[in-house]
C-alpha cells in the first residue's frame, strides 16, 4: 500500500452499472462506463487508502492496487457491500438499476408471431440509502452521486436528505454535455455546508480533488 494522507483508511467504492437479467441472453441496465468510479478508486489508492472496489459489468479498466469484487445485479452488489463493511468511508458511484425483473426466464424468451411479452418489475434495494441509514457501524463519511438532467442542484440537495448520505456529488448528464461516457465531468459537491461547483475537468482530476477533500474531512 502507498503511504499517504489516506493511509489506514478502509474505503469502499461502488461503480459501473448493474445488469438485471430478463432471460439468459437479455438484461436491463442503466448506462454507465464506470470510468468516474474507477478513477476515484485509483486516486484513493494513490493517497494510501485500502480500497475495496465493488463493480458491476463496466467497460472501464479496473483500477490497480485495490481489492476488486465483480458483481452483476443490484442484489449481488448489496450483499458484496455488506460483506465489505465496516469501512471508514463509502462512495457510491454505481449506476444501480432501480428495478429487476420479478421472474427471470430460465430459457430464452422466443418471439411468438407478434405477441409482445410483458415484464413485471420489482424495486431493487437502495444500497446508498441502506448504508447511510445504518444505526450501528455506519461509515464516518458516506458519499453518493446524483446524475441529473435538469435542476441539478435542487434535485441533488433533495436526494442527499432523502438518502441520508453526507455528501452528494451531482453532475449534469444531459446529452448535450457529452459527460456520459466521456472523459470529463463537471460536478457540484453538496454537503451540509452547501453546494460547491467545480469547474469542468477530467474525470481523473475530479477523482483526485475528491480524494483530497475526503482526506481533509477525516483529519
Ligand atoms: O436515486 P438515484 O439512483 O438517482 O441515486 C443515485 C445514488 O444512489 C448513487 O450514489 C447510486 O450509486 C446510489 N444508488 C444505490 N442503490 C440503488 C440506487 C442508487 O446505491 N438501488
Amino acid at each position: 500500500l502507498a503511504d499517504g494522507p489516506l493511509s489506514g483508511q478502509r474505503i469502499l467504492v461502488t461503480s459501473g452499472p448493474t445488469h438485471e437479467p430478463i432471460d439468459p441472453v437479455r438484461y436491463i441496465a442503466n448506462r454507465s462506463s464506470g470510468s468516474q468510479g474507477s478513477a476515484i478508486a485509483r486516486a484513493l489508492a494513490v493517497q494510501g487508502a485500502d480500497v475495496v472496489f465493488v463493480t458491476g459489468p463496466a467497460d472501464a479498466e479496473r483500477p490497480q492496487g485495490v481489492h476488486i469484487v465483480e458483481v452483476q445485479t443490484a442484489a449481488e452488489m448489496l450483499s458484496a457491500v455488506k460483506a465489505v463493511l465496516p469501512v471508514n468511508v463509502a462512495i457510491f458511484a454505481a449506476a444501480v438499476a432501480d428495478w429487476r425483473v420479478t421472474s427471470v426466464s430460465d430459457s430464452k424468451i422466443k418471439k411468438q408471431n407478434g405477441a409482445i411479452p410483458t415484464l413485471e418489475f420489482a424495486e431493487n434495494p437502495d444500497i446508498l440509502a441502506t448504508v447511510s441509514q445504518m444505526k450501528t457501524g455506519r461509515p464516518e463519511l458516506v458519499v453518493g452521486f446524483a446524475a441529473e438532467t435538469d435542476d441539478v442542484i435542487a434535485h441533488a440537495t433533495a436526494k442527499r436528505l432523502r438518502k441520508g448520505c453526507d455528501w452528494i456529488v451531482a453532475n449534469d448528464v444531459s446529452p448535450e454535455t457529452g459527460i456520459m461516457g466521456g472523459s470529463e465531468n463537471a460536478v457540484t459537491v453538496i454537503s451540509d455546508a452547501g453546494a460547491e461547483s467545480w469547474p469542468r475537468m477530467g474525470k481523473e482530476a475530479v477523482a483526485h480533488k475528491l480524494a483530497e477533500r475526503i482526506a481533509a474531512a477525516l483529519h
